[in-house]
């Protein structure tokens, strides 16, 4: 088993590069399975779920070709199977893409529950209601989802609930449904908009995404033949703008779209720092005060997003007074409080909210991620923490971030990776 050991006291100061959008890439990979062709896809960060994700693709019949450490070429011409392997699809949630794809090439997919981090109940019934407006039938038994449909057909669906997953796989089923769908009530977040453009470079007609309402023309099908670069990451990002905040440091973070930041930015300014636009890709954020305190809500794009509210928790955690965070979306994403807790915060998680009473240092601990972002936080604490954290469980950071000691190291944290 690896742990991280983070001597703490570091102020990060420095730049670093911001990968490719894990949310974007576990979702277009999947997509490729609609392309009766070859593709390439730049950009995609090397990172556990998409590796994972590749291995799924290759159970299914697909030839992929690894061009370089983030660019990967993608052959679908020649699915052989729409039975995903149970042991990699429970391993993160994305898997339940292959659903959305599969019945849309194939009519029929059968699909292991979805796994990933442990956030509450997260069901999955606005999928299937989509799949299902669209004429396919799904059925949930022994721990799989069976999908399939003589024939998708075009339909209007109305989400109930604002969901990332349930508004890509929608799209997906829909990209060669015969007619023109309609998504109302969708999600809006940047990587949503970011599969629709990945697929109509690759053929399909998807208007209005990033807007409250997605048009899908059907098209008889997907040549590929074309190259996609994956959209930068939003939550890596602001990982380390909220690690610049953290640390009292100045970080200038390269390779983002800086709107894609604003709910983030607004925050940073609220709690005293300081943020400059560089130019619409790179961000500089410095801190050289406390930081005050500050209430957080998380909702849906463009809100605030809950893959940074464990983040902002350390802030939080540390700033000048009390804050309460607000987290909307998932029922169970404070966790992570328990552990900062130990080392000398004082949060009180009530339900869907979090009082965090600002204490002036944390103090190292041995510690232990409960999810993906939660461990992003963990290694924020250490790196402000006086004396010694251990960070264990660092498989969930390694779904989701791409060489993450070594760039938090490039900033000049005293953080090493050790095999126990
Ligand atoms: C995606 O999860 C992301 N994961 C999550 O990121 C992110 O936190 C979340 O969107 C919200 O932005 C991926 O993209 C792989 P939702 P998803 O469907 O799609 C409820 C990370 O750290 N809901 O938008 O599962 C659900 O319970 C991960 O990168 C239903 O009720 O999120 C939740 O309360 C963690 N029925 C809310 O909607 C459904 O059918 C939002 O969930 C679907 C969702």
């Amino acid at each position: 088993m690896e742990k991280l050991v983070i001597t703490g006291g570091t102020s990060l100061k420095g730049e670093v590069t911001i990968s490719g959008a894990k949310n974007a890439a576990i979702a277009i990979l999947p997509a490729t399975l609609l392309i009766d062709g070859v593709c390439n896809i730049e950009n995609v960060p090397n990172i556990s779920d998409v590796r994972a994700y590749c291995e799924i693709l290759e159970t299914l019949g697909a030839k992929i070709t690894w061009k370089g450490k983030n660019e990967i070429e993608i052959d679908t011409r020649n699915l052989s199977c729409t039975d995903a392997p149970l042991d990699l699809t429970s391993k993160f949630r994305a898997s339940y893409y292959l659903l959305g794809a599969l019945l849309g090439r194939c009519g029929k997919a059968v699909v292991g529950m979805p796994g990933g981090c442990k956030l509450g109940a997260r069901p999955i019934d606005q999928h299937i209601k989509a799949f299902e407006a669209l004429g396919a039938t799904v059925d949930v038994s022994q721990g799989k989802i069976l999908a399939k449909a003589d024939k998708l057909v075009a339909s209007s669906i109305y989400m109930d609930v604002v969901s990332v997953g349930a508004t890509i796989n929608a799209m997906l089923a829909a990209v060669l449904a015969e007619g023109t769908t309609i998504i109302d009530n969708v999600a809006k977040e940047p990587h949503i908009v970011d599969v629709a453009n990945f697929l109509n470079t690759m053929g399909a007609d998807i208007r209005g995404a990033g807007t409250d309402v997605i048009k899908i023309n059907g098209v008889k099908k997907l040549t590929g033949n074309a190259t996609y670069s994956v959209v930068p990451d939003q939550i890596e990002a602001g990982t380390f703008m909220i690690a610049a905040v953290a640390s009292k440091g100045d970080i200038l973070i390269k390779n983002c779209i800086t709107k894609h930041l604003e709910p983030l930015t607004s925050k940073i300014l609220e709690v005293g720092a300081h943020v400059e636009d560089i130019d619409g890709d790179n961000i500089r954020v410095w801190c050289d005060s406390r930081p005050k305190k500050a209430n957080l809500k998380t909702l849906p794009y463009p809100g605030f997003p809950t893959d940074l509210q464990p983040q902002m928790g350390v802030v939080l955690a540390i700033a000048d007074g009390t804050s309460i965070i607000n987290e909307t979306i998932f029922e169970s994403r404070f966790q992570y409080t328990e552990e900062l807790n130990k080392m000398g915060a004082t949060i009180s998680p009530q339900g869907t909210r979090a009082i965090f009473e600002g204490v002036p240092k944390l103090t190292g601990a041995p510690v232990y991620s409960t999810d993906l972002r939660a461990g992003a936080a963990l290694i924020i604490a250490g790196i402000i923490a006086d004396g010694v954290t251990e960070v264990y469980n660092l498989q969930h950071i390694d779904r989701g971030y791409e060489n993450i000691e070594d760039k938090f190291r490039n900033l000049g944290a005293k953080i090493e990776r050790v095999s126990e």
